[in-house]
């Protein structure tokens, strides 16, 4: 299985740290595939919001991602953090403060909790709970397609999450396997750089999320709404699902959370219903008394 596991922890505890990092004053010496800088940090070293660099994790177009140790905390954490040519850009900052509207107080089994907002700083970063395990994207890759059943289930969580997201208002846009990551086969939804407000305007000609996610009212930058979501994730359950064999009746299910036509789809409410049918009875995420006390309600 590939993904984030974790080694032991006396990997990075073992070296000996140096007490501040080199590299926040925008030094870089390591480039990407495209030339682009991203940051060298070693192992152990000391990076923005006093984390020790572990591992990187992903570079993304305005953002890294990288696995830490918080002193603070003295657990793993994820540090997300402006690249070296981005820290300057006001999009960086962006992009990372609209997952900090998404996951600052927002409590949820399917939402990884934020920890610390650096958003305002020289080099803006945030630091997330890690979720040690892979992506969905690296789970269909080793190990095939789920069951039915277990698709049905994995929509029914994510859909729980994406539900705690509209309540405060935002669509999250960039529902994909690469943005799930499975801990103990349970899923968590990552990267909400792309989130906006729902009834937001979208720029024409600046769709947002991955080509082959997004619905067809996104290429036309049509207003955010959270049927996008629903769509996106009806993609990632055919994904997830796809080639099972026989096709089965959780495939006409994904067609509906698909229909092209957003007035078509069902909404998150329904969408939990219809893929509840497909789940057998004594299977629950979460203890019924869990959702009654409220998965991410406060009181
Ligand atoms: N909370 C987390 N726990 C575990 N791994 C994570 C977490 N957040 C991100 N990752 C890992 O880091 C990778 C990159 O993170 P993320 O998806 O947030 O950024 P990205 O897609 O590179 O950036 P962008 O914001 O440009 O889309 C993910 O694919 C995942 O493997
Ligand atoms: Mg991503």
């Amino acid at each position: 299985m590939t993904g984030n596991a974790l080694d032991a922890p006396d990997r990075l505890l073992g070296r000996a740290a140096g007490a501040a990092s080199p590299h926040c004053d925008g030094e870089a010496q390591e480039v990407d595939e495209d030339g682009e800088p991203r940051w060298p940090y070693a192992e152990g070293e000391a990076m923005p919001g006093g984390h020790r660099a572990w591992d990187r994790l992903g570079v993304g177009l305005r953002c890294e991602t990288w696995l830490v140790w918080s002193p603070r905390l003295c657990a793993p954490a994820v540090l997300k953090l402006a690249r070296p040519h981005q820290a300057d850009h006001p999009r960086a900052a962006r992009t990372l403060r609209r997952e900090v509207a998404a996951l600052s107080d927002n409590p949820h089994p399917v939402l990884p909790r934020l920890y610390a907002d650096g958003t305002t700083e020289e080099v803006p970063w945030i630091a997330l709970e890690y979720v040690d395990g892979p992506t969905l994207a690296d789970e269909l890759d080793d190990a095939g397609p789920l069951a039915a059943a277990d698709a049905a289930l994995l929509g029914i969580q994510l859909l729980t999450g994406l539900s705690a997201l509209h309540r405060r208002g935002l669509a999250h846009l960039d529902v994909k396997p690469d943005n799930v990551v499975l801990r103990d086969g349970r899923p968590v939804l990552i990267d909400f750089g792309s989130a906006r407000e729902i009834g937001s305007a979208q720029p024409a000609g600046h769709p947002v999320g991955t080509l082959g996610y997004a619905p067809p009212e996104m290429e036309a930058c049509e207003p955010i709404t959270a049927a996008m979501d629903v769509y996106a994730l009806g993609v990632t359950l055919r994904e997830a699902s796809a080639e099972a064999a026989p096709p089965s009746a959780l495939t006409e299910a994904i067609d509906r959370l698909c229909a092209p036509e957003p007035s078509r789809r069902p909404a998150v409410a329904e969408a939990l219903t219809i893929l509840g049918r497909h789940v057998p009875e004594d299977i629950a995420p979460w203890p019924s008394w869990a959702s009654e006390a409220g998965t991410g309600d406060r009181r």
